[in-house]
């Protein structure tokens, strides 16, 4: 068995783990613990302690490796691979009681910066549907034991998109202005789901034929692009114009993949 392989097998295990904790949590009654970066952008008491229980299990398992967590930061390792961990990715679907959520998990290769490192292995799993997708670099993409792939190509009546938006209202005019280009352009419906690592795996599963967004952080994308790009997939990630709404992601079968990352200005 290769490295990827061993490293996604303790990343299954250790999502589920995470995922039944977030959603017994859930079920107990959510407590929001704290506001970020702005006043919609929240963490729960759930999202500490998911993100502690998948650090402890990790260091556990594979104590030389590094980390990288949504709640409790960075921590460089002795070894060449770093986990990238969103706890509750969909935390503000969790607050309120809608099922779109998960926990997301990937092991990287080099420095811990999408575009930089090299993705190895990565899962995102939905405790309240139970889907478990996964990747292995190099050997594909699954939900739960089935391989999973992008559409291969999209009808006439145009793709069915999916983006999303971050917490700083300030980005708000511009997220809107985004879907105004892409919207007319290609799609024939939009969605919001609410979880950036679920829009990509859904990508990957042939749910959606793309996804664009800005501003995402690396741990929503690490183990979704992972998943896209193995499923056939393309992902591309950019800072058009370097301003406050971040960097712009886009991810979609390749049958659109070049049309949406023009409307969308990834160039
Ligand atoms: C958020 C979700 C959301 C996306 C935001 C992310 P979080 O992650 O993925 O769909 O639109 O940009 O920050 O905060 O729930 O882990």
């Amino acid at each position: 068995m290769s490295l990827e392989h061993d490293l996604g097998s303790l990343a299954i295990d250790i999502a589920r783990e995470a995922g039944e904790l977030a959603r017994t949590r859930r079920d107990a009654g959510v407590a929001i613990a704290a506001t970020k970066s702005a006043l919609a952008d929240i963490v729960t008491e759930a999202d500490r302690e998911v993100e502690a229980l998948i650090r402890t299990r990790l260091k556990a398992a594979r104590p030389d490796d590094g980390f990288l967590g949504e709640e409790t930061g960075a921590e460089r390792g002795a070894s060449d691979v770093t986990w990238v961990v969103d706890p509750i990715d969909g935390t503000v679907n969790y607050a309120y009681g809608i099922p779109t959520y998960a926990v997301s998990i990937a092991a990287v290769r080099g420095e811990p910066t999408p575009n930089e490192w090299d993705a190895l292995a990565g899962v995102v799993y939905a405790p309240v549907s139970g889907e478990v997708f996964h990747a292995v670099r190099g050997e594909g993409a699954w939900l739960g034991v089935n391989r999973i792939a992008v559409n291969p190509e999209v009808g006439p009546a145009g793709a069915l998109l999916a983006t999303g938006f971050g917490y700083d209202p300030a980005t708000r005019p511009g997220d809107l202005e985004l879907i105004g280009r892409v919207m007319p352009e290609m799609a024939r419906d939009l969605r919001r789901a609410g979880a950036a690592s679920l829009d990509l795996s859904y990508v990957a599963a042939g749910r959606l034929d793309g996804y664009f967004e800005r501003g995402l952080s690396p741990w929503d994308l690490a183990a979704g692009a992972l998943l896209v790009t193995e499923a056939g997939g393309r992902f591309g990630r950019a800072e058009p114009d370097g301003g406050p709404r971040g960097p712009l992601v886009v991810a979609a079968t390749p049958a659109i993949f070049d049309r949406l990352a023009e409307a969308a200005g990834l160039v």
